[in-house]
């Protein structure tokens, strides 16, 4: 028998003063985007916004259905339009954001399971890591280096074929 374990590595930020000037950026437009998600459901608005290697800006922002499953988180809004409108344009870094009347947005949320598989995905996909700064409208922010550290032991289309 052997036994393995996974470590991962990553920052931790008293709050966006601290990072650097393109990742207070980016973050500052994730936390404002969330105005447009569609979350009358929830009432927990996200907002993704990312930037990718050719300089150009991309967000999405969750989108809820009445009927409840047929909704989409952030991420993969993102994720369709950029993969739509910049074809094989690598993100360079993605700031995830939130807001909600009913729980104080003071700590960082992290990407659901269906959206990692997503990210890593379009990781493999261009062959890029996707750096990811979480935080809320206040407080801590968490910066990962790469989407695909939020999910090991991941199923990759290395498996297909
Ligand atoms: N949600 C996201 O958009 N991204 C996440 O990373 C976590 C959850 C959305 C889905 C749903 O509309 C609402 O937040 C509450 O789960």
């Amino acid at each position: 028998m052997d036994k393995k374990k996974f470590e991962f590595a990553y920052e931790v930020y008293d709050d966006s003063s601290k990072l650097n000037e393109q990742d207070a950026w980016l973050l500052n437009e994730a936390r404002q985007v969330t105005q447009q998600a569609y979350a009358p459901y929830s009432n927990f608005h996200v907002g993704a916004v990312a930037i990718l290697e050719n300089g150009e800006v991309v967000a999405g922002t969750n989108q809820e259905n009445a009927s409840y499953p047929v909704g989409t988180c952030a991420e993969r809004v993102l994720l369709g339009t950029l993969a739509t409108l910049h074809p094989k344009v690598p993100i360079v870094s993605m700031a995830i954001s939130y807001n909600s009347k009913e729980v104080k947005s003071d700590h960082p949320i992290s990407p659901c399971g269906m959206c990692r598989q997503a990210l890593l995905e379009y990781e493999g996909r261009v062959q890029k890591p996707i750096r990811l700064i979480l935080g809320g409208m206040e407080g801590e922010i968490f910066l990962i280096q790469s989407a695909s550290l939020l999910l090991p032991l991941a199923f990759s289309s290395s498996e297909l074929k």
